[in-house]
């Protein structure tokens, strides 16, 4: 344990001159990549697939895309998925990160009709996957509501757990026999938060500080139905697990003061707290402070009742404990203050209720995302605090990735340089005793990036979205992250010696 320490002290302040033996991941951990059904399928209306959310609000809004696209088509994997196979062989993957379209398998959201196509391609999908010995590790939800349950409320209809455990059953039922790892959902922040009390996803509802807060409530409990489904009635013949992925990004303080740290404290409890806490306290519920803050604003604002709803005591079980593991996607880091950087924001909305500062600190490089900065050790911050916090879990990285813009080739060593530096992180929370079992990039090939469009680009991937074969070709970071899977190991000084990719033997 010792000298585990003084390795892994030695790699973090000088990585190149640890030798390959010190510090090598395991060989049961899963490397994988990472992507989401609307991102990259296309086949929007293929068959009888039903409409979603994201295809309803960009042929009604095509105003809200960056750049006006759109993911009818994406990288068209609904057509190229033996393609997206034979990459994950390229690259060596163990495990294989993707989501299912609940309006693929269910065009009107309930579970009549179920759609044989649907159904059919992700049959194939998955068993394209095995045939190669690549894990699949399935999403149920990651963003593409069927459009006919948003227009019965969607996540804000307290009849939302009872939907989403319907399309459980059918998804287990259809592809449980081959699929072992399930996450529910995926960002409940950004579903709840950007989607429900804001306009920057999909379906721009608007309703802050109330509908978030919703949406909030009844994801957790749907969650948690699906969880149970699971455990009750397949797990036992199927031998799978289930949990769900969290955006956790670290919100630490700007300066080591008790209001700093406090400040922090409740960004993180809004940010993540609020989906993490039900499932993963002690106690189960809400988180305390941000609770009591959001009840306290509520009153003074003139509402009869807290906009944050709370769980009975029998949902608060039902909840608690509700997943076999915890799926990060981690990506940045903000400075909290709790005096310095305020703006102001709308009354009421959640960041009004948190009501803190935030600082990036220009020396952090900068992606093609706004959002997305290279901050140091956010990793490892995230899964010592989440590891302490939540009584050591069993974690799996989910995402976690890098933006370049669409110019910017195949070159790319900003990315590999952000990828080293996040899987040190990985192998210091691992040291340290973090039961971190694996770790997926995003994105195996760039993909339409929500409001974004196709202006931001993740892909170890490049994909020519010009041509309507969608050829994808790796880029220079595909190849470090294929040795890094390979060897086991984080060689800083290793290049490439060519640009052209194969698959290694056994693949
Ligand atoms: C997280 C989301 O899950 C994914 O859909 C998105 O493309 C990446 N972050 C990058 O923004």
């Amino acid at each position: 344990m010792k000298v585990a320490l003084v390795l892994s002290v030695i790699a973090l302040g000088c990585s190149a001159l640890v030798t390959k033996q010190e510090r090598r991941f395991p060989d049961d951990f899963l490397f994988g990549t990472a992507t989401a059904s609307y991102q990259i399928e296309g086949g929007w209306n293929a068959d009888d697939k039903g409409e979603n959310i994201w295809d309803h609000m960009t042929h009604n809004h095509p105003n809200v895309i960056k750049d006006g696209s759109n993911g009818d088509v994406a990288a068209d994997t609904y057509h190229n998925y033996k393609r997206d196979v034979e990459m994950m062989r390229e690259l060596g993957l163990d495990a294989y990160r993707f989501s299912l379209s609940w309006s693929r398998i269910l065009p009107d959201g309930l579970s009549n009709p179920v759609s044989a196509a649907g159904i059919a391609f992700y049959n194939n999908y998955i068993d394209e996957m095995l045939k190669y010995g690549i894990t699949p590790m399935v999403t149920l939800y990651h963003w593409d509501l069927p459009q006919k349950l948003q227009d019965l409320g969607g996540f804000a209809n307290p009849l939302f757990p009872d939907w989403f455990e319907e399309y459980a059953r059918v998804v287990y039922d259809n592809f449980g026999d081959r699929v072992k790892h399930w996450i529910t959902f995926n960002e409940p922040r950004e579903i709840c938060l950007e989607g429900y009390g804001s306009t920057t996803k999909a379906p721009i509802l608007n309703a802050t500080g109330i509908g978030s807060y919703l949406c909030a409530k009844y994801l957790v409990l749907a969650h948690a139905k699906a969880y149970h489904l699971y455990n009750n009635e397949y797990k036992s013949s199927q031998g799978g697990e289930c949990g769900i992925t969290i955006s956790v990004n670290w919100f630490g303080p700007l300066t080591d003061t008790e209001e700093d740290r406090f400040a922090a404290e409740i960004r993180r409890q809004a940010e993540w707290g609020l989906y993490a806490e039900p499932i993963f306290s002690e106690q189960g519920g809400f988180p305390k402070e941000f609770t009591e803050r959001v009840a306290q604003k509520s009153a003074e604002q003139g509402y009869r009742s807290s906009r944050l709803p709370e769980f009975t005591e029998e949902e608060k079980q039902f909840v608690r404990g509700a997943s076999d593991f915890f799926g990060v996607n981690h990506y940045t880091a903000y400075l909290i203050s709790a005096t310095e950087h305020i703006t102001q924001n709308v009354v009421p909305s959640l960041y009004d209720d948190v009501g803190v500062g935030v600082y990036v600190p220009e020396e952090w490089p900068q992606s093609a995302s706004s959002w997305l900065t290279e901050s140091p050790d956010s990793i490892l911050n995230v899964l010592n605090h989440l590891n302490q916090k939540y009584n050591n879990p069993k974690f799996y990285i989910t995402e976690n990735g890098w933006s370049s813009p669409p110019s910017s080739g195949l070159i790319d060593d900003d990315r590999i340089r952000y990828y080293r530096a996040a899987l040190e992180n990985c192998l210091d929370a691992i040291d340290a005793g973090v039961r971190l079992q694996g770790y997926m990039a995003w994105s195996l090939m760039d993909n339409f990036e929500w409001m974004e469009g196709l202006t931001e680009r993740f892909g170890l991937y490049h994909v020519d979205f010009e041509d309507p074969l969608r050829p994808r070709t790796a880029r220079k970071s595909a190849f470090v992250y294929k040795e890094i899977i390979k060897t086991r190991v984080i060689d800083h000084s290793y290049e490439p010696a060519t640009m052209t990719m194969t698959i290694d033997e056994g693949r």
